[in-house]
């Protein structure tokens, strides 16, 4: 049995050949590839992309779909291992996912960080359980990590662009009034040195950058396609020359759970929102986000508004590479 929880676990070529038949099913939307089988959604955060996507993408393979949201409609879950449960937490990950696993044939989970500890919550305990505990496949649906949209984003990519190798792709921070996770950010990185891109993570200080792991996974896969990845702080340097404007925010690692101290930092960088100025610095680039964003704060409305805007395009491709995620696992099984 084979879980879809980061990409780090699939190859390359593993992964385009689930784009590859993506491509096939956003031509052919309806086939019975779910029949007879069903998938739990468990939501512990909010969604409009995710849950819509996966929801109609079960209907549209046959499948049946229960979507759960733990702690809502559904009993709050403790997934600390060997824990006295006296809090609010009324039931155990183990006995979720052998339930849910005796009456479902797929569980796909979304469960992002609890933003007190990031030495904790890098561990990635709820998933990790899940999957431990599950005897059928767990999809990832953001974690610390956001793998489905991965695919969707390559796959807008090449269908645009063709082949990826060598295109320079730029991950940009933005400033957002909030600090968010870093999940997109990881897999923006992840994602883009994996299929060779040459990319270049622009963020405004050290302490933004990545968790290590991450870091060091981007630079390894980078040095695979006989490339470095490049960390700058400088604005117009990142943007020169660029294929692709990828933008996200996230909470500096430093001050995670400590978000107060973080804020007048964070405050200093407004000016990182991507705007045609920039965007004019670079190789008439496309320009994605994974939704949702707010406008005039991460990226301008002539940025969103552009022709060169793909971020519609790799939301709808959300639908098809999932799809296609749980017909490789059900075929895996
Ligand atoms: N991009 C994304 O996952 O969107 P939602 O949070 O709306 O699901």
């Amino acid at each position: 049995m084979k879980h879809f929880l980061t990409t780090e676990h699939w190859s390359q070529s593993s992964l385009q050949e689930m784009v590859d038949f993506a491509r096939s099913l956003k031509k052919h939307k309806f086939q019975p590839l779910l029949k007879e089988k069903s998938v739990a959604l468990l939501f512990f955060n909010p969604s409009l992309r995710t849950r819509t996507s996966f929801e109609l993408g079960v209907h549209q393979l046959g499948g049946q779909v229960v979507v759960l949201q733990p702690g809502k409609d559904a009993w709050p879950i403790e997934f600390e291992l060997g824990s006295v449960m006296d809090g609010e937490a009324e039931e155990h990950i183990s006995e979720v996912a052998q339930v849910l696993s005796a009456y479902c044939d797929m569980i796909a989970v979304r469960a992002f960080p609890k933003f007190h500890n990031w030495q904790d919550d890098r561990q990635d305990k709820l998933i990790t359980a899940l999957a431990n505990y599950a005897s059928v496949p767990v999809i990832n649906m953001e974690t610390i990590t956001h793998p489905c949209q991965e695919l969707a984003h390559v796959m807008a990519l090449q269908e645009q662009l063709g082949d990826l190798q060598g295109k320079k792709y730029v991950l940009t921070w933005t400033y957002h009034p909030k600090p968010l996770n870093t999940a997109v950010a990881n897999s923006s990185l992840l994602i883009a040195t994996k299929f060779g891109m040459d990319v270049t993570l622009l963020c405004p200080t050290e302490e933004y950058l990545l968790d290590p792991h991450y870091m060091q996974l981007g630079q390894s896969y980078s040095q695979a396609h006989g490339q470095e990845l490049t960390v700058t702080h400088d604005i117009d340097t990142a943007y020169e020359g660029a294929d692709v404007v990828y933008a996200k925010s996230w909470g500096a690692l430093p001050y995670f759970g400590q978000w107060e101290k973080e804020k007048p930092i964070r405050d200093q960088y407004k000016h990182f929102m991507v705007d045609e100025a920039k965007m004019a610095k670079t190789n008439n680039a496309l320009f994605s986000h994974c939704l949702p964003l707010r406008r005039n704060i991460k990226a301008t409305d002539g940025v969103v508004d552009s022709e060169n805007c793909i971020a519609i395009q790799e939301a709808e491709n959300r639908l098809h590479v999932q799809k296609s995620i749980m017909n490789t696992l059900m075929n895996k099984v």
